[in-house]
């Protein structure tokens, strides 16, 4: 169907601007941007950050938001590569979105330099108790500030990587309540 509505909601201004124009011309668009895989769950999770999830209260992503005593999980505020970005870099066997997903369950897996842990609580319990599908949602969107296409294998990772983190979360807390004997 000619311009069929089944819209791909990330089109590029130079797409829809070919669309005018061919309708303009009578002549159909011919190039459409491949439709972006998991751009409604990146939608999601942007959608949570900002509001449900609380995120924001700590992070600003780029210039988005005021809180400044956390890290800027995009670029600013003295870092120069987003999360996803320097997240696929900091642990070596980890995917960016498995470092993310990490990051949101187990909060003092990996504590960014010039941060304190213990800060962030667990958000997978009251009164936050965000759901599996909503944190992987929120890994997606920030996945995807790098530009990157979040693929459904990166979504079936994060998925695997919940129950990772936090059965070491719960190991890493275990052996903190234990009473500090002999050593
Ligand atoms: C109470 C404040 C607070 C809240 C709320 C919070 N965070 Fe954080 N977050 C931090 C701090 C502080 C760090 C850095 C210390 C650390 O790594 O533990 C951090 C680290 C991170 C990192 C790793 C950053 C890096 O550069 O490696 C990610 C990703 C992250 N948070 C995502 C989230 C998401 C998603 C949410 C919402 C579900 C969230 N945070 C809620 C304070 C917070």
């Amino acid at each position: 169907m000619f311009l069929s509505a089944a819209c791909d909601f990330k089109r590029s201004q130079a797409d829809r601007r070919k669309e005018l124009a061919a309708i303009g011309s009578g002549v159909p668009a011919v190039s459409r941007a491949a439709p972006e895989p998991n751009a409604e769950l990146r939608l999601r999770g942007e959608g949570l950050f900002f509001r449900r999830a609380g995120c924001a209260a700590c992070h600003k992503v780029n210039q988005r938001g005021d809180a400044t005593k956390c890290p800027n999980l995009g670029v600013g505020d003295g870092m120069t590569e987003s999360v996803a970005v320097r997240g696929a870099r900091r642990v070596g066997n980890l995917s960016a979105i498995e470092y993310i997903v990490t990051s949101i369950v187990d909060p003092n897996a990996y504590v960014v330099s010039g941060y304190k842990p213990g800060v962030v609580k667990k958000l997978d319990e009251p009164p936050t108790s965000l759901s599996d599908d909503e944190i992987v949602a929120l890994a997606a969107y920030l996945a995807g500030l790098s530009n990157t296409p979040v693929t459904d294998m990166d979504v079936v990772r994060a998925h695997n990587r919940i129950e990772i983190a936090r059965r070491l979360r719960e190991q890493r807390l275990a052996a903190k309540r234990k009473p500090q004997s002999k050593r």
